[in-house]
């Protein structure tokens, strides 16, 4: 493997200690309780977005407050005195996120800032804003411990979510187990992460969720496609796709024939949307090139998030090796923001 992919791989060892290490990051906020919150807010792009959705997933049936994720310049109208704003940006320099946090100042937001610095750190030193600085060196995407998982402490500091660090240990010890069977040495016929990557290999990968936990995993495995194998995926949710994007299937020949869908599952899925799986597994199965189901694995939600976001996370990197691209530089992403200055 060239440095660049084997930096990858060993930020991907390296997820369930992240993990922990972020409980402990979190715990450590300067942070204070906050009485009559309405909602939180997490501002932020990319990499440092999807932790954001991560937590929405999470709390949704949890607290008591909806959590927005906010991927632009502009915060919505509602944010005000009584929103928990949370600013990620792993580089810190990212000028749509710098930009909802300067707004999010002016309306008087508690702010918590999840980055490694630039920017967004200097600021929110300067203002006093309680920083959890988190360990530079790796791609933001591979960072989704790091700007995640402090978000859960710092709501459990607040008072707002149960302690979660029975979960967050549950989720490390899974990951650790895991990676036994993900990892490069372990051949394709007995790697999940390989075979996959084999399977997606010349095809465009076709990832769907469900409106539980799997919905952000979906759109995680569509991102990591697109960013470590340079290729192109798509991501949607149950039940919704039931209604407009399984049409789309109906369309004869050899266009479906380049397809692969992948079901992301979890065993507290409604009873409704796996008899939906079954369904719509039935009608596709023949008409694509292939449909494989992952069931998430572990007991409490964060591990089963996490145990199916690890399996793409490694058959993404799989996946460059097969186009013999290198999975960590995002150079387009990096033109374009250089264009944009
Ligand atoms: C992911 C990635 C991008 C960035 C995004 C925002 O690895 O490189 O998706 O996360 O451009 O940048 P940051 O995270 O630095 O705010």
């Amino acid at each position: 493997y060239n440095a660049d992919t084997k930096g990858m791989l060993k930020a991907l060892w390296e997820l369930p200690e992240q993990c922990a290490r972020a409980w402990e990051l979190g715990m450590a906020a300067d942070v204070s309780p906050m009485d009559n919150l309405r909602q939180v807010v997490v501002t932020g792009l990319g990499g440092s977005a999807i932790g954001g959705d991560l937590l929405r997933v999470y709390a949704t049936q949890r607290l008591d407050v909806p959590v927005v994720v906010n991927r632009d310049y502009v915060l919505p109208k509602f944010v005000g005195p009584y929103t928990l704003v949370f600013a990620v940006s792993y580089s810190g320099n990212t000028e749509e996120t710098l930009s909802a946090y300067v707004q999010a100042r002016e309306k008087g937001a508690r702010i918590v800032v999840l980055t490694t610095g630039g920017k967004l750190g200097e600021l929110a030193g300067n203002d006093g804003v309680p920083v959890i600085t988190v360990p530079g060196g790796i791609a933001p995407r591979s960072a989704t411990g790091y700007l995640f998982i402090p978000t859960l402490a710092v709501l459990y500091r607040m008072g707002l979510l149960p302690d979660l660090s029975h979960e967050v240990a549950e989720c490390t010890s899974l990951l650790q187990s895991m990676r036994e069977k993900l990892k490069p040495e372990v051949p394709r016929d007995s790697n999940q992460a390989k075979m996959l990557a084999a399977n997606f290999h010349n095809r465009i990968p076709v990832i769907w969720g469900s409106s539980g936990t799997t919905e952000v995993v979906a759109q995680r495995w569509k991102g990591q496609i697109n960013e470590n194998a340079k290729a192109p995926a798509y991501w949607n949710v149950f039940p919704e796709l039931n209604h407009n994007e399984l049409v789309g299937f109906e369309f004869p020949g050899e266009l479906l024939r380049r397809l692969y869908v992948v079901i992301l599952r979890d065993p507290q899925d409604h009873p409704r949307v796996q008899k939906r799986f079954a369904i719509t597994r039935e009608i596709m199965e023949g008409e694509v090139a292939g449909v494989v189901e992952i069931m998430a694995r572990g007991s409490g939600t964060l591990a089963r998030m996490y145990s199916l976001v690890y399996i793409g996370d490694y058959a993404s990197v799989y996946l460059a090796m097969l186009y013999g691209v290198d999975p960590g530089p995002v150079r387009v992403i990096d033109t374009l923001k250089a264009r944009l200055a």
